[in-house]
């Protein structure tokens, strides 16, 4: 009889070893004068990374769901400048669910979870920092493959 030999399918490891502990709410400085207020994000400085790409997610329509994806090698600190929103992460063990609604205040997201932001408030605007520029390949958008690369860690 012929040995049988069992193939093992190769092993991803292309994701970080995260968890939703990494997540850190930054506070972030106030610049309070009677025109107005400043919060000001320098590279490396509020926050630990280097920022390559800022985007801004506007015009949400009420009920809409953001995100659903994980990046593999990707920084993020999401604020929102304007309004509330929920960010629920995810490292396939647990999920938390941090609530923005102050624009001195960001949400620092770093590389291998899983995100997904909902309840925006009419007119919110939710500004992302991000340390790479975009690139599709970099994303994750399928649960089931993230859950699996996280539990092989
Ligand atoms: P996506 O990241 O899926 O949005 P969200 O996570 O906020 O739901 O991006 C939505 C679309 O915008 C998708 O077609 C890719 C495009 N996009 C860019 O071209 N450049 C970017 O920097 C980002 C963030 C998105």
């Amino acid at each position: 009889m012929g040995m049988v030999q069992q193939l093992k399918m190769p092993i991803n490891t292309e994701l970080e070893p995260s968890t939703v502990f990494d997540c850190t709410v930054i506070q972030l400085p106030r610049i309070q004068t009677l025109a107005g207020s400043i919060t000001v994000v320098n590279n490396c400085q509020e926050i630990s990374f280097s920022i390559q790409r800022v985007y801004y997610l506007y015009d949400i329509p009420t009920g809409e769901a953001r995100g659903g994806h994980a990046h593999k090698k990707l920084d993020q600190l999401i604020i929102a400048a304007s309004g509330s929103f929920d960010v629920r992460v995810d490292d396939a063990r647990i999920r938390h669910t941090v609530t923005l609604s102050r624009p001195n205040v960001g949400l620092y997201i770093p590389s291998g979870l899983w995100r997904e932001l909902d309840d925006f408030s009419g007119g919110s605007i939710c500004l992302v920092l991000a340390s790479t520029l975009y690139n599709e390949s970099d994303y994750i958008r399928d649960y089931s493959v993230f859950s699996e690369l996280k539990r092989h860690k």
